[in-house]
């Protein structure tokens, strides 16, 4: 069977959770259940970023130690995914003694084979991106808190892989995406790599997995973050299970860290003769008022508030059915209802509700079978032959936002059909004919197939669904024609509420 390993960055542990976090691991998990539904095995890997400097001083600020500080934060992430029907496999923390023991035997490995050196090294230091930046970064870049420092410290030999690396993505044109991502990491390439600054003096930061051939030092949080790619997987400790999984198939992120991925963790990978992941994916920004949502500027969206109010599903398909993979999208209110009223409560929620009222008047409570079909039967029943294909290729695309647009296409072709069939005219005449019978055997079909495939979007409004059309679960990812036929139809409130201007 195949396997499919992704990943979402390592959360910081200080940040408050909003939207943007919450859109990657929303984006992890509908991949995950997408390749569950055709068939695959995943595992998907998520967690916090404990250790550095910012961690250190929210600690000092609040009168704790940074263990107990993390302890008590990166409750905040495993609570939001919960809210948000995250269905990760293995939440990992950086201070968990598994990882600490394989950073540093990542350390110790390398100092042996000679990847590591000391030196002493005079530049930039911004405090606030708690590493060395060059002249021209500190030029050209906002960097606040940057002070001259002369220190001795332990470096990766990074810029012996340059070369290797840039034949690398050169020849895998898909390693890196979007394209526009692949050329700012090429382009970064242009100049001289140089080596990496992986360790920080004790005297300036305690918090962090200490060197383990110097005991005066701890790691560069980005070198110990990183390596949680494959300590998550059992590296070192279970070697047929990491084999299973490693290469990662998709290490997903905002396209503020593709550097740190691109060519720190590659270069990291290479010098512990590890293979590159397959595919490393960096999305755009959400944006409010074209501004990105951050806590200096204070317009950070709570996804909790949201949750409570519309449930979490309703948000899962916001983020996803509004931003094209790579490019920024604008997060409002206005534009979150319109999408809701528009998609879930006119086009899914109220199709859903004619077609099983017709059901229940007309047929007893059960769904009829269809025999005779006409050509309209068999243009409806065409599409929904090619829905899941269409689909699954724009899910291997990545473009998540257009396998939603084909569900909801089918959607819409169902509400016009009805309107074409008009089964309710049998309201009038009294007569039962086959063309109506027909028409609320198919569309009921084709609404079953329609909550199939945005399970993965939704799991628990298509739960829903699959509960009122009576669909068991061993049916659940068949996406073949005639699954409904016979089955009893329960009794159901609205599934998506319209959303009123005033709520
Ligand atoms: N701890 C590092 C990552 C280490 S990975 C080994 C880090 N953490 S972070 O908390 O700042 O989270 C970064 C990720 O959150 C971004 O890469 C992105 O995935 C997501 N986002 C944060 N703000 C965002 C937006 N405004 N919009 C979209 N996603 C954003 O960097």
């Amino acid at each position: 069977m195949k396997k499919v390993y992704l990943t979402t960055p390592l959360y910081y542990v200080n940040d408050k959770p909003h939207i943007g976090h919450g859109y990657t691991t929303i984006l992890a998990d509908v991949l995950s259940r997408y390749h569950k539904l055709s068939g695959k095995t995943v595992f998907f890997l998520t967690g916090t970023d404990e250790h550095g400097q910012k961690v250190q001083e929210a600690a000092l600020r609040l009168e704790t130690t940074p263990k107990d500080h993390v302890d008590k934060f990166h409750k905040n992430y495993i609570e939001l995914w919960k809210k948000l029907n995250i269905n990760y496999d293995k939440f990992i923390r950086t201070t968990d003694s598994n990882h600490v023991v394989k950073v540093k035997k990542v350390l110790q490995n390398l100092w042996e084979n000679d990847e590591i050196y000391l030196a002493e090294y005079e530049g930039l230091y911004s405090v606030s991106e708690e590493r060395f930046i060059t002249e021209k970064e500190f030029e050209e870049g906002d960097y606040r808190e940057v002070k001259k420092l002369k220190e001795k410290n332990y470096f990766f030999k990074m810029s012996k892989y340059q070369d290797q690396l840039i034949n690398h993505i050169n020849d895998n044109p898909d390693f890196i995406l979007p394209e526009s991502r692949k050329n700012e990491i090429l382009g970064f390439l242009k100049k001289p790599l140089d080596d990496l600054c992986i360790s920080r003096p004790k005297s300036r930061l305690e918090w962090g997995i200490e060197i383990p051939f110097d005991k005066d030092y701890v790691t560069y949080v980005w070198f110990d973050a990183l390596l949680n790619y494959i300590t998550g997987i059992k590296w070192d400790s279970d070697e047929e299970f990491f084999n299973d999984w490693w290469p990662a198939n998709y290490h997903l992120m905002g396209k503020d860290i593709i550097t740190t991925h691109a060519v720190y963790w590659m270069t990291m990978l290479m010098a512990n003769n590890l293979p590159l992941p397959k595919h490393i994916i960096a999305h755009g920004w959400w944006l409010i008022d074209k501004a990105k949502m951050s806590k200096s500027i204070g317009n950070v969206v709570n996804p909790i508030k949201l949750i409570d109010h519309y449930g979490e599903d309703s948000l899962r398909y916001f983020l996803m059915r509004e931003m094209t993979l790579g490019q920024d999208a604008s997060f409002s209110f206005e534009l979150f209802k319109r999408r809701y009223n528009d998609d879930l409560a006119n086009d899914l929620g109220n199709l859903l509700n004619r077609i099983t009222i017709l059901i229940r008047k007309f047929c007893n409570n059960h769904v009829p079978h269809t025999s005779k079909k006409d050509e309209i039967d068999l243009e409806l029943i065409k599409k929904m032959e090619v829905l899941p294909i269409d689909l699954f290729k724009n899910i291997d695309d990545l473009k998540i936002n257009l396998a939603i647009e084909n569900t909801m296409s089918l959607v819409r072709s169902i509400n016009k059909y009805l309107e074409i069939k008009e089964p309710w005219k049998i309201l009038k005449t009294n007569i039962i004919d086959q063309s109506s019978l027909n028409a609320l055997s198919i569309s009921c079909e084709a609404i079953a197939l329609s909550a199939k495939l945005l399970f993965p979007v939704m799991p628990n409004k298509c739960n829903e669904i699959f509960k009122i059309l009576n669909i068991e679960t061993r049916s659940q990812d068949n996406f073949s024609f005639g699954q409904t036929f016979g089955n009893h139809i329960q009794r159901h409130a609205a599934l998506f509420p319209r959303i009123d201007s005033n709520d």
